[in-house]
């Protein structure tokens, strides 16, 4: 059996970047409070979850990335769901609004998808408008291999087929 090692969530980068953030994926370095208020309160996928299933996903993640101005405020986050062998979800990417339009957004996929330890898995996502984004990195529509059970939430989407 093939086993990376070390596992995705012994792994800790932390990369500071020209502009003065910081990007790195300690979950204990994460401002909870602003990854809720965001998911909870403005993300056009999880508006109205709660505060606990929000935790939840969080501590159950393979790897967070936070993003950190500065004066270390929590400013961007993006999760990955993983069974860390065979496939990686990535989830839950943003960067408060008036951190964006300086490239901090392809920063945190980047490192994220690109510099991980799950970057040679099979990498998933749902976007409703940001695809160009993340095409950037090697997303596209998949292929035959793959099929989708939408759930009750997303029956009504076309199928891209
Ligand atoms: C999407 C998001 C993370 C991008 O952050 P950002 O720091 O502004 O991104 P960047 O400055 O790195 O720019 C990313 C590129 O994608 C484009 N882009 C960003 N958001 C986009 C969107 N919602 N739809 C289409 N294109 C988008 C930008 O125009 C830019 O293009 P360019 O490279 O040609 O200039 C940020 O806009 C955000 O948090 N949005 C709200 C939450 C959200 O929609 N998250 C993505 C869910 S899939």
């Amino acid at each position: 059996m093939n086993i990376t090692w070390p596992p995705a969530n012994l792994c800790r980068v932390k990369r500071e970047l020209e502009s003065g953030y910081e990007l790195d994926d300690d979950p204990g370095r994460v401002d909870l409070d602003v990854v809720v208020d965001f998911l909870s309160n403005q993300a056009y996928w999880s508006k109205g979850r709660s505060r606990e299933l929000i935790e939840k996903t969080f501590w159950e993640a393979s790897r967070v990335v936070g993003l950190y101005a500065s004066d270390g405020s929590t400013v961007g986050y993006c999760r990955a769901a993983s069974d860390e062998v065979v496939f990686a979800y990535l989830c839950d990417v943003f960067v408060l609004e008036e951190h964006r339009g300086r490239g901090l957004g392809k920063d945190l996929v980047r490192e994220m998808v690109d510099y991980g330890p799950l970057t040679e898995l099979r990498w998933l996502l749902g976007t409703a408008d940001a695809h160009d984004m993340y095409r950037e990195f090697g997303f596209r529509k998949p292929s035959f291999r793959i099929m989708e059970r939408p759930g009750p939430k997303f029956a009504d989407d076309p199928p891209s087929e």
